[in-house]
């Protein structure tokens, strides 16, 4: 799953879809106002609902962030949740953040590829994991 900031990133994704860039196509995007609007509890609920990994993507600096400094509380949210993420057996390589301008399609392709084949590498995650049973 991929929550992609709709200024930047997001519109990252419109653009390799209008330059028809193939991407992984097990990678769900949801465009978000900003990344710092992706509340940890959304990054959980993601696992706990079947997501093997999840990408966070926003703006590359605090100046091109829409909201002034939502990138920055991404970034400071996504470090916490790593460690977070570990003390309850996951491993942090499945949370991933991503700074990706609106015309940097190309490179949302690489992200979400490569992202692909980490999560591949790492296998489904545990059912209980997740908090279900096996
Ligand atoms: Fe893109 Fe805040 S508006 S990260």
């Amino acid at each position: 799953m991929a929550f992609l900031c709709k200024w930047c990133s997001g519109a990252a994704a419109e653009l390799a879809g209008v330059s028809r860039l193939l991407y992984s196509p097990n990678v769900i995007p949801i465009i978000v106002p900003c990344s710092g609007r992706v509340d940890p509890d959304l990054v959980v609920e993601a696992f706990i609902n079947g997501a093997d990994g999840v990408i966070v993507a926003g703006c590359h600096t605090p100046s091109d962030c829409h909201y002034i400094a939502g990138n920055f509380k991404a970034f400071k949210r996504v470090y916490l949740l790593k460690k977070l993420l570990s003390d309850f057996g996951i491993e942090p390589e499945r949370l991933r953040l991503e700074w990706i301008s609106a015309v940097e399609s190309q490179k949302l392709k690489t992200v979400f590829d490569e992202f692909t084949s980490t999560i591949r590498i790492l296998g489904p995650l545990r059912a209980e994991t997740r908090g279900g049973s096996v």
